[in-house]
C-alpha cells in the first residue's frame, strides 16, 4: 500500500480532496499520518476520517526532530496540503524528492517567504496579473522553489477580489493535488535535476 503523510495547517480543503479520492477509489493510497504545526479545522477533518492525527506547535523547538519522530518508517510520500512551516534540512535531506507542496499561483511568481493563502492573490491582483493559478511542486531547501511538476491557469477578473481568485483557484489546487499523488503512487512520475517527466 501507498502511504503518505499530509502535513496541515488551515481548513485542509486539500487533505478532504485527498480524503475523497480515497473514499471514491480514485487513489489507491491511505494516509497513515496527517501533522498539523497548529489547531486547525484541517485536523477535525482528519479525526472524522478516523485518520491519527498529531499537532507539532510551530513554535517548538526541535519542530523537525519532533516531526520526523512521528513519521512513519515505511512513508512513501508527504503532502504539504495548506502548510505553512518551512520544513529543514533534515527532513528535506531524508526524504528527497518524496515531499510535495501546492502553491496558490504561477512559481516562480507570487510564491516564496512569507507568500501564502489570501497574501498571494492580493498580490497577483495588486500587480494586475492577467492570468494566476496554482503550482504542485517537489519540496527542495529553496522556499518554494523545488521543481514543477504540474501547474493549472486560471484567468483573473477585473472584479475579482483575492476570496473570488481563491475560491476559482482552489478547484484546481483539488484536482491538482490528487492526480499527482495518484502519478506518484503509480511510479509514473520522473525527476531528473529540475526536469519533471510524466510518463504515460
Ligand atoms: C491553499 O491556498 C493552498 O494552496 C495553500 O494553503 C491554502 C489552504 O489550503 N498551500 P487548505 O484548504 O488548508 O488545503
Amino acid at each position: 500500500m501507498f502511504r503518505i503523510a499530509v502535513l496541515v495547517s488551515g481548513n485542509g480543503t486539500n487533505l478532504a480532496a485527498i480524503i475523497d479520492a480515497i473514499k471514491k477509489g480514485y487513489l489507491n493510497v491511505e494516509i497513515s499520518v496527517v501533522i498539523a504545526d497548529r489547531d486547525c479545522y484541517a485536523l477535525k477533518r482528519a479525526k472524522d476520517n478516523n485518520i491519527k492525527t498529531y499537532l507539532v506547535d510551530r513554535k517548538s523547538s526541535n519542530f523537525d526532530e519532533k516531526i520526523l519522530d512521528i513519521l512513519p518508517k515505511n512513508l512513501d510520500l508527504i503532502v504539504c496540503a495548506g502548510f505553512l512551516s518551512i520544513l529543514g534540512e533534515k527532513i528535506i535531506n531524508k526524504f528527497k524528492n518524496k515531499i510535495i507542496n501546492i502553491h496558490p499561483a504561477l512559481l516562480p511568481s507570487f510564491g516564496g517567504k512569507g507568500m501564502y493563502g489570501a497574501k498571494v492573490h492580493k498580490k497577483v491582483i495588486e500587480y494586475g496579473s492577467k492570468i494566476s493559478g496554482c503550482t504542485v511542486h517537489f519540496i527542495d531547501e529553496n522556499i518554494d522553489g523545488g521543481p514543477i511538476i504540474f501547474q493549472y491557469a486560471v484567468p483573473v477578473f477585473e472584479d475579482d477580489d483575492e476570496n473570488s481568485l481563491s475560491e476559482r483557484i482552489s478547484i484546481f489546487e483539488h484536482q491538482l493535488i490528487v492526480e499527482t499523488i495518484r502519478l506518484i503512487s503509480l511510479n509514473k512520475i520522473k525527476i531528473n535535476g529540475r526536469k519533471v517527466k510524466i510518463l504515460e
